[in-house]
């Protein structure tokens, strides 16, 4: 009976039945007429593939390596995540955090200052219209993680921040089914994929970031065109690196957990940075899913270029 207890509260959208909040159905049309600018920076990603990792990257690299606000300023206000106000019960939310009212939410990032660096878990099929025509054509960055990572990140995650009550094998079984939020996994990562004739479009791994961080920043960079010194290289890099994005009250979503907490989580633990590894997996799953998921990936990958591990 997991699955019932675990999705109660999420729709599904699309022809992927891609599984969202239910919440989602109030703001899918300010999120579909979203005015985007051509100098907008989004990044996108299924939950977990270290999508705030690269998010900070992004915006400090388009913010000209301002760290005086970076450190001040916590990631989600520097930069937003389209469906945010669709991720919460907003009746529930702490009251001291106002800009999270809703639809006002789209109003205030139509205020924001160019450039705007904008996350989005969401299915490329629920991407503002504006983006999908190519009337606008802002730089997209999308970042990719093994499947395996990506469900074991999520299921710590999910027993913080959505009350997921359930066993490891039996979350496996969800992220396999398509029934976590963002998912169907593959159908989130090839909804992207599919779009990658796009000039505006450039896809990077969190596998290369953990054995190239430099390499990544630089083509991350020069794909923003913005261009990037030996030294401020450095600087990034050493700021990203794991030990000191932990440390970072900035990025690793210590305040986040009070939603979590307003919202009946199970275990609110501060591991948003969690273990940071490539290929952990190995050591926390049996080898019979090992099996499924590979067959899974086969099946849902079979006939596209796309290879992850
Ligand atoms: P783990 O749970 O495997 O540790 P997202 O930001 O998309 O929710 O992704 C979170 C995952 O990215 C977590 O994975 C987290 O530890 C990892 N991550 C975040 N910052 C990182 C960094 N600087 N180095 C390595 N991994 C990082």
């Amino acid at each position: 009976d997991f699955v019932s207890d675990f999705r109660s509260g999420y729709v599904e959208i699309g022809e992927d039945n891609f599984c969202l909040p239910i919440y989602y159905e109030y703001y899918q049309e300010a999120i579909k007429t979203f005015k985007v600018r051509n100098d907008d920076v989004f990044l996108c990603g299924h939950p977990k593939t270290g999508t705030t990792w690269v998010q900070e990257m992004i915006w400090l690299i388009a913010n000209n390596f301002d760290y005086d606000t970076a450190a001040k300023k916590i990631i989600y206000e520097r930069s937003p995540q389209i469906e945010f106000p669709a991720l919460f019960d907003i009746t529930k939310l702490c009251k001291d955090l106002p800009y999270m009212q809703g639809l006002r939410y789209y109003h205030i990032l139509e205020g924001i200052k160019s450039p705007r660096v904008i996350k989005s878990h969401l299915h490329w099929s629920l991407l503002p219209e504006e983006i999908r025509n190519g009337s606008k054509q802002p730089k997209i960055i999308v970042i990719l993680r093994t499947p395996e990572d990506t469900c074991v990140s999520l299921y710590y995650y999910s027993q913080s921040a959505e009350a997921y009550k359930g066993s490891f094998q039996d979350f496996c079984k969800l992220f396999l089914a398509g029934r976590v939020c963002f998912g169907p996994f593959w159908k989130q990562v090839l909804s992207y994929w599919n779009e990658r004739h796009r000039s505006n479009i450039l896809f990077i791994t969190y596998k290369d970031m953990k054995n190239d961080l430099p390499a990544v920043i630089k083509t991350v960079a020069i794909f923003l065109e913005k261009p990037i010194t030996e030294d401020q290289l450095t600087k990034l890099t050493e700021h990203l690196s794991f030990e000191s994005m932990k440390k970072n009250p900035a990025v690793n979503y210590e305040v986040g957990l009070e939603y979590a907490k307003c919202d009946g989580a199970a275990t609110v633990r501060n591991d948003f940075l969690r273990s940071g590894k490539v290929g952990g997996y190995k050591s926390e799953m049996s080898p019979e899913m090992i099996e499924k998921f590979k067959a899974w990936t086969k099946e849902n990958t079979e006939g596209t270029d796309l290879v992850l591990h």
